[in-house]
């Protein structure tokens, strides 16, 4: 589990190392401090921040928290990508809510890789509102960052960009936890809080438990929840978290209760319900014989990545509240103006935005600070992409194939949209003046120039 940093000052070095992390051959990766994955950062309210970012890969990088709100220059624009063997200093103030945001390098054309190599960990925000809830922590508060990772046969961990990969995303073939393939983890029965993060560079991913035993999600991207709410899985896309309470006193001392993940990506629904677990399944979706060839997978053939092992009996002092927090959304009545962004593919090229790539200082959207939006994502793609807006914390309205999932209630600031969807976000842009991008965290998508500036005036 990610060695843990209590930030106010600091410094964070990306250097190249060569790990095991499944199977018997050693991998290359990028390691922050020393540490796979990244450390998790936590810091309260109110702080603030002075974190030096050491570039010691072999390409430029810049880091970006996602989900944190921060002057335009804090934020890490890939225009502000620095050269190997150069210091990026970050200053910045911590004021929002609580919450389990996170990190990851942001430079043009290559966040895929450097995140698939092991960049990014989890950002934690600690307020007294959130304090007050007692809520399960130390060693009952379990970061879990999911990444899903191609083996090879002898157990070397491959990315490699096709001109399918490019278009779909890269698909591995294993899941990790925490860098770890199908690790176990011993709990006492009790009352567990799973701060979860899709780290995957491609894979939407739908967690359940293999009893089907159910948990609450209690919050999302941007914070606590009003109430618990009861579920029995949920889909999160890259880039998306989940902050869950999971109740493990109906379990006696001995058993084990299994974590497991199925994967949701599709051409039109097609690959749906295919397994990827922490074992190896078969090399079958980078192909494309495999892109229409699998939607077989069932929900016990093996989706796995993660085992809780009762251990420990123990008094539970936890009660589940019945409250969490207010919401104060702001008011969809008031919104100044209606944003239409659509999702489209550009033949040969893959999805844009607007039927546009990247451009690294092209304003696409200009923005008056303060006010009060409605972006409304038009999906007119063949595949879902998770829609993610730097700099704010979002409402979603609506989606036009079904209602919100439970865990789509609270703040967010990555959404999946669905091939033919339309979704609707509130959101209010009170971040500095400046230019930031929102884009799509398919992280191959992402890189092939599904991004987007928009700067607030
Ligand atoms: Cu998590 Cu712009 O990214
Ligand atoms: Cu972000
Ligand atoms: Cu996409």
């Amino acid at each position: 589990f990610p060695e843990k940093i209590r930030a106010t000052d600091f410094e964070l070095a990306a250097e190249t190392a060569r790990r095991k992390l499944a199977g018997d051959a050693a991998s290359d990766v990028y390691t922050l401090n020393g540490s796979l994955p990244s450390p998790t950062i936590r810091v309260k309210r109110g702080e603030s921040l002075a974190i030096d970012y050491q570039n010691r890969i072999d390409q430029e990088s810049i880091i970006h928290w996602h989900g944190l709100i921060v002057p335009p220059d804090m934020d890490g624009h890939p225009k502000d990508a620095v050269q190997p063997s150069q210091t990026y200093n970050y200053r910045f103030d911590i004021d929002q809510r609580a919450g389990t945001y996170w990190y990851h390098p942001h430079p043009d054309k290559l966040t895929g890789p450097q995140v698939y190599r092991g960049l990014g960990g989890l950002f934690i925000i600690e307020d007294e509102e959130e304090q007050a809830l007692n809520l399960p922590s130390g060693d009952y508060e379990l970061p879990l960052i999911v990444q899903e990772k191609r083996f090879s046969d002898s157990g070397e961990m491959t990315y490699s960009l096709n001109r399918m990969a490019r278009m779909m995303g890269f698909f591995g073939n294993t899941l990790l936890v925490n860098g770890m393939q199908a690790p176990y983890h011993e709990v006492s029965n009790r009352f567990y809080r799973l701060r979860l993060l899709n780290g995957s560079n491609a894979r939407i991913l739908d967690f359940s438990f293999s009893d089907n035993s159910s948990f609450y999600v209690i919050g999302s991207d941007g914070g606590l929840h009003d109430r618990p709410c009861e579920i029995s899985s949920i889909t999160l896309t890259p880039g998306e978290r989940a902050d869950l309470l999971v109740d493990f006193s109906s379990y006696s001392v001995g058993q084990e209760i299994r974590m497991t993940a199925e994967a949701r990506n599709g051409m039109g629904g097609m690959m749906d319900g295919m397994m990827v677990g922490g074992g190896m399944m078969n090399d079958e979706n980078n192909n494309e014989e495999g892109m229409m060839g699998d939607g077989m997978g069932s929900r016990n053939s093996g989706g796995a990545f993660l085992e809780f092992r009762v251990t420990n009996e123990e008094q539970d002092p936890f009660r589940l509240p019945q409250a969490l927090t207010e919401l104060s959304f702001p008011n969809e009545a008031d919104t100044d103006r209606t944003r239409r962004i659509d999702l489209t593919m550009e033949m040969m090229q893959g999805p844009a935005i607007n039927g546009k790539f990247f451009e690294m200082l092209r304003t696409d959207q200009k923005v008056q600070q303060g006010a009060l939006e409605i972006w409304e994502f038009n999906n007119g793609t063949m595949m879902p992409h998770p829609m993610h807006l730097h700099a704010t914390q979002f409402k979603m309205l609506d989606r036009s194939g079904g209602p919100l999932a439970p865990h789509e209630r609270g703040w967010k600031d990555t959404v999946r949209i669905d091939s033919g969807e339309t979704v609707r976000v509130l959101t209010k842009f009170d971040a500095e003046k400046g230019l930031y991008v929102f884009h799509c965290h398919n992280l191959e998508h992402e890189d092939n120039g599904m991004m987007a500036n928009f700067e607030i005036v």
